[in-house]
């Protein structure tokens, strides 16, 4: 369990960090693959991307709503399917000021994923565990934050504080439509959940998009590594598809979630 700076057990026990500097909490029953998760390759290309700064406004537009929304001196800050780190990481240089406390974790199934994060962050903690179980204290997070990946709104409500925001990004109508055009003959648009979860109230829901100039054929290519679409590009499309990315737009549905404290529940 992530307990303050530190994992333990239930005991109290500390946990050790493997060299590399993270946790492995999943157990072998909790796999339905050998290596569940994004796999090396996916999570190389999605390192180089992110690095490039394409994502930049993104993690600009998390920073600015946890600084509208949080007002303690000290924020812990989980990233639930944290993939290599990146939003984690950029997150605590962003909000970092000498009045602020950061206690920044992060986990997902993938190993090679918490493996690049824990060696580039090594300020934050990581673990390899499920979203759907997650290695963390009841009541003891001020903000999760859940970008692409998938999850559970009820692990999600048990971590938080009372009050607690949960940062849910995800793919937006028009999100990388360039590409799914090239792909597909009638591409399906992405669809929001609007649903609200139990237990927690919506006060706030937007829409980023913009564009991105990719002159370069392999940032394209690590960008159709790292997503889904990679699988349905046929080994003679592959060319075409590239040619289609010089320019990509971007569009995230960002919704802010506040835990309701219990007496409002
Ligand atoms: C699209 S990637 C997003 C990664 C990161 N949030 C980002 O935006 O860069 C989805 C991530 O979810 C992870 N993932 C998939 N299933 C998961 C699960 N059940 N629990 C935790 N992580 C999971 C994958 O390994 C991958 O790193």
């Amino acid at each position: 369990m992530l307990a303050g700076a530190q994992w333990q057990c239930e005991n109290k026990h500390s946990y050790d960090r493997a060299k590399a500097g993270y946790v492995n909490l999943l157990l072998a029953n909790q796999k339905r693959s050998p290596e569940p998760g994004d796999s090396k390759e996916m999570i190389a290309a999605r390192r180089a991307f992110l690095e490039a700064g394409h994502y930049q406004p993104l993690v600009n537009a998390l920073a600015e709503l946890i600084r509208e929304h949080h007002f303690k001196p000290t924020l812990a800050l989980f990233d639930a399917g944290c993939g290599e780190g990146y939003y984690l990481g950029k997150l605590v240089t962003l909000l970092s000021e000498p009045e602020l406390a950061i206690n920044a974790a992060g986990s997902d199934i993938s190993k090679a994923a918490i493996e690049k994060a824990a060696k580039k962050y090594p300020h934050c903690q990581f673990a390899i565990a499920s979203n759907f179980n997650l290695p963390v204290l009841n009541e003891s997070q001020d903000v999760v934050l859940q970008v692409f990946a998938p999850g559970s709104a009820e692990e999600t409500h048990r971590i938080l504080t009372d009050g607690g925001l949960w940062l849910h990004v995800s793919p937006a109508e028009e999100h990388l439509a360039q590409l799914k055009a090239a792909l597909y003959e009638s591409p399906q648009q992405h669809s929001v959940d609007a649903e609200l979860p139990t237990g927690f109230e919506e006060i706030k829901s937007t829409r980023l998009q913009f564009h991105f100039c990719l002159p370069e054929l392999q940032i394209r290519r690590d960008l159709l590594l790292m997503t889904p679409y990679n699988w349905s590009v046929a080994e003679d499309a592959l060319d075409s598809v590239l040619a289609s990315m010089s320019e990509v737009g971007a569009d995230f549905s960002v919704r802010v979630l506040r835990k309701c404290p219990k007496s409002e529940e």
